[in-house]
């Protein structure tokens, strides 16, 4: 069992001395566990298995517990994700106007399902729920740019934009 344990280790090469500073910075701080976390995602970008071992180690805590505040909080990561996030609102205006139809879209032209990643790490594809912009449904947001009243065509012309940008 341990030699599986260091066996997962070994296949992650990543400088930790990042991470190291972060909780050094947090060593005497109760209950530091959040920010150490959004610190050291911002940093690397997920939690990946040796930082959670890390974290664990220092802040003496138990890997399932790190896994269990990570995974109860949406802004937290466990898998790489894409230099774009798509996220396709399934809220019920969006619903209704066809939203499903998207969705199908970028499954299909990036063969990736949501919550999945493509293996270039260009995009990361959510479905998530009312994006508050309902008058504009139905609606993707790519990173931090609302795309509102989209058909699968017009779609497919945003996302030629992340892959090919303006020159
Ligand atoms: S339901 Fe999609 S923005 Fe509100």
């Amino acid at each position: 069992m341990g030699k599986a344990k260091k066996q997962s280790l070994q296949d992650e090469t990543v400088d930790l001395s990042m991470a190291e500073k972060i909780l050094v910075h947090y060593k005497d701080v109760d209950g530091c566990l959040i920010p150490v976390l959004q610190k050291i995602q911002n940093e690397y970008g997920y939690l990946r298995e040796t930082i959670i071992n890390l974290v664990s180690e220092r802040l003496n805590m138990s890997v399932s517990e790190i896994i269990g505040v990570a995974t109860f909080y949406s802004q937290f990561h466990l898998k790489p994700r894409g230099k774009h996030i798509i996220k396709v609102c399934c809220g019920t205006a969006c619903h209704v106007k066809n939203a499903k139809s998207l969705s199908a879209k970028i499954v299909g032209r990036l063969k990736i399902n949501a919550n999945e990643t493509t293996e270039d790490r260009m995009f990361t594809f959510e479905e998530v729920s009312c994006l508050g912009a309902c008058g504009i449904a139905p609606v993707v947001v790519v990173d931090k740019d609302v795309h509102g009243t989209l058909s699968p065509d017009k779609l497919e012309d945003v996302l030629d934009r992340y892959v090919k940008p303006a020159a």
